[in-house]
């Protein structure tokens, strides 16, 4: 049987940080960040809240939605972020112990498109039989790690988590494909040091977000293009088959231009960036669930999702949305 989304819930914390907000210590304006980007405003986490509390929180938001029965085949957990906790134990494990799962875990590094990337490895895991259901988080505090002092990064990014559940349904349902790539020649242009300072080409890192905007602009918008259309095809799908987009949520413009090349209308893309800013491996989920709460997903609606971030990596999914979901 295939595989696909069951269940779903998100986190976003109550501290809102608005256009003018960063204005008051940046030398940037709402103007500026508007139209450049899409964004209005951004969520923030609090002094003491780290991937682990939004991701739990995210989870609950899931069980609340669709009951306590959602985790009960749950084997295996995959948290999906770029600001773990800490190196180990790994922020899965964390989770596991909490909801008192009987489950395998690991976190996955893999940038903006690590959700993606661990839904195709949950997908991948359930066909084969490996296991029964994942529980899929992407939870992000990229607050700590932002430099604010650099206004070309500070305006974009914000904190959220969304968690998802995998598992078995019907024939003709769940993910129809996947489209997963990188392209580490481009690392240097969005980078964070860990334990090493420097990449393999020299690059010096820093311990706050580093981002060459222009350079990830252009690869964005080639591969949000080149992604699609080969997650539509390898689907067996057309263009005209796609009900709804639901991008990685970083710029209005990179996301037009990807909707223009997929020929659909504005109705048919889910857009909420203008709320919460970039919240990475969270993105797609907390677009996905707004689009759930506001009736836009249908029984046997064919889903596009897509994502681009750092490594550089990128990912693209075709889903068929099953109605019956628990
Ligand atoms: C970051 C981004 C919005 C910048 O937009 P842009 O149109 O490329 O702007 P540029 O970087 O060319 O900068 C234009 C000018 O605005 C300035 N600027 C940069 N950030 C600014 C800000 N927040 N406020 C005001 N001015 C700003 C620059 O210094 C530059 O000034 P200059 O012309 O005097 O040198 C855009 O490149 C982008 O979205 N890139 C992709 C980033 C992304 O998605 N990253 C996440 C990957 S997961």
């Amino acid at each position: 049987m295939p595989a696909g989304l069951l269940a779903l819930g998100t986190y976003v914390p109550e501290k809102v940080l608005t256009n003018e907000d960063l204005a008051s210590f940046l030398d940037t304006s709402d103007e500026w960040i508007t139209t450049r980007t899409g964004i209005k405003e951004r969520r923030i986490a609090e002094k003491n809240e780290y991937a682990y509390d939004l991701a739990v929180k995210a989870v609950e938001d899931l069980l609340h939605r669709h009951g306590e029965e959602a985790l009960a085949e749950v084997d295996q957990v995959v948290v999906a972020t770029n600001a773990p906790d800490a190196y180990f134990p790994n922020t899965a494990a964390l989770i596991q112990h909490r909801f008192g799962l009987k489950a395998a875990a690991y976190d996955l590094l893999a940038g903006c498109p690590g959700w993606l990337y661990a839904l195709a490895q949950a997908a991948g895991q359930v066909e084969a039989g490996i296991a029964r259901r994942v529980l899929v988080i992407g939870a992000e505090v990229l607050s700590k790690i932002t430099d604010w002092r650099d206004r070309s990064t500070a305006v974009l990014f914000g904190d959220g988590a969304g968690a998802a559940v995998v598992g078995q349904v019907p024939e003709g349902y769940g993910f129809r494909s996947f489209v997963l790539g990188a392209d580490g020649s481009g690392g240097s242009a969005l980078h964070l040091a860990a334990l090493a300072h420097s990449l393999p080409d020299g690059t010096r890192m820093g311990h706050k977000i580093y981002m060459n905007g222009r350079e990830v602009f252009k690869f964005a918008v080639r591969v949000m293009d080149t992604a699609t259309l080969e997650a539509i095809e390898k689907a067996g799908l057309e263009k005209r088959d796609i009900r709804l987009f639901v991008p990685h949520q970083a710029n209005l413009r990179i996301i037009d231009a990807a909707r223009e090349r997929l020929g659909l209308d504005w109705e048919q893309v889910v857009v909420n960036l203008h709320k919460y800013g970039n919240t990475s491996t969270a993105s797609i989920p907390l677009a996905l669930k707004e689009a759930l709460d506001r009736g836009l997903v249908k029984d046997g609606d064919h889903l596009l999702f897509v994502s681009f971030g750092a490594g550089l990596t990128w990912a693209a999914a075709v889903h068929t949305w099953y109605g019956g979901a628990a």
